[in-house]
């Protein structure tokens, strides 16, 4: 990612995307795919958010909490968008992004586990999602790797992944044969603003750039960042999960499908590296590893997998996924006008990206926020401080 800075120059563009992760790359690429000129900011280079970290499921019922249907139609809608997405992407950029329709089983190690999935389960049954209840021998048959003793599961076969490092090297490739600039290593100081519109930003390379519509797609920092007047900061914080990468000594992960319990998920990668992920933790913006996190999640990795035990330890890992108060992401206009929020997709950043992007895009385009991301307005939170229009 070049990160050139031109102190002379005032440098317009139509679009300007303040972070790279999944989202703000997803956002560029449909705007730019529309004809807008677009610039992509990002404090990291390379890019080193969320999606660094991300396992990538694409689990819209893993992911299900009760009192959340809104979040559900969108979970639901992005996923069935996500084989379109990547087949455009790897297409257009001529690289993989390790998509697999793998499926997920999710255990109950327990009864007292088996008891709240089956409460789950019912919830899953009456909104009619593909998901049915196996015994442990059904289970053992779809993955053998399993322990021997647990008290069955949940089978939901539509459910994906995605390796997210690689759907990132795609999206940046995409965008730079679109012409799409990128600039990594660019810290935003502050907002350029004419009365009530945001009319661009100044760089810590104290260049201004100037930009017809700005999108906040900075994860977890959206809440702070600090160059936007407070009243449009929107209310997004920072939610600490760590996760670990590893590597089966013959090739092979040791399950094929998702596999899950109340305290773990593990994602295998067609390469046969394993992702276990993740503990939830409110600790501000701190993303130490802890050995108390790593050993967490190999206790319960192991107590599914026994096979885990005999996996290299290829990299641990913490990442700060971007909370919002009702667990909704926020896509849509923000407190300024020409601010434009795509943030705060919280556990769903990866599997929303695609959706979120195409959103921004009609919104730039047309002026109105597509029915699919309605719930997600900024503006059903207007009470609360920090997105007022
Ligand atoms: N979507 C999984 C997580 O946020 O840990």
């Amino acid at each position: 990612m070049p990160a050139e800075a031109n102190l002379s120059e005032r440098r317009s563009y139509d679009v300007m995307v303040v972070g790279a992760g999944a989202i703000g790359l997803c956002c560029a690429w449909r705007a730019s795919q529309r004809g807008a000129s677009v610039v992509v900011l990002d404090r990291a280079h390379p890019p080193a958010g969320a999606t660094r970290v991300a396992a990538g499921m694409l689990a819209p019922i893993g992911e299900l909490a009760f009192g959340e249907p809104d979040l559900l139609r969108m979970t639901l809608d992005a996923g069935e968008m996500y084989p379109g997405f990547v087949a455009e992407l790897e297409t257009a950029s001529e690289l993989g992004t390790g998509y697999v329709q793998c499926g997920a089983l999710h255990i109950a190690l327990d009864r007292d586990e088996a008891a709240e999935l089956r409460r789950v389960h019912d919830l899953q049954r009456a909104l009619g999602l593909g998901a049915e209840w196996l015994p442990p021998r059904r289970c053992r048959e779809l993955e053998p790797g399993l322990t021997p003793s647990f008290n069955g599961g949940v089978h939901a076969p539509a459910e994906a992944a995605v390796d997210p490092r690689r759907m990132t090297a795609a999206l940046l490739a995409v965008l730079a044969a679109e012409g799409v600039e990128l600039r990594g290593g660019v810290e935003v100081t502050e907002a350029l603003i004419d009365g009530e519109r945001i009319t661009g930003v100044r760089t810590n390379a104290d260049e201004e750039l100037a930009a017809g519509a700005v999108v906040l797609a900075s994860g977890a920092w959206s809440g702070s960042a600090s160059w936007l007047p407070e009243s449009a900061q929107p209310p997004v914080r920072p939610v600490k999960g760590q996760i670990l990468e590893l590597r089966a000594p013959d090739g092979q992960a040791p399950c094929e499908r998702i596999v899950a319990s109340e305290r773990v998920y593990l994602v295998p990668r067609p390469d046969g590296r394993l992702i276990a992920g993740a503990t939830t933790e409110e600790r501000g913006f701190d993303s130490t590893v802890t050995a108390g996190g790593v050993h967490e999640l190999l206790r319960e990795a192991y107590r599914l997998l026994p096979d885990v035990a005999e996996m290299e330890l290829l990299e641990s890992m913490a990442g700060l996924r971007p909370g919002t108060p009702d667990n909704l992401p926020l896509i849509g206009r923000g407190a300024l006008d020409g601010l434009i929020l795509a943030c705060g997709h919280y556990r769903n950043g990866i599997l929303l990206a695609p959706l979120s992007g195409e959103a921004v895009a009609e919104l730039l385009d047309h002026g109105e926020l597509p029915e699919s991301v309605a719930a997600a307005d900024p503006e059903r939170l207007s009470l609360t401080a920090g997105v007022a229009r």
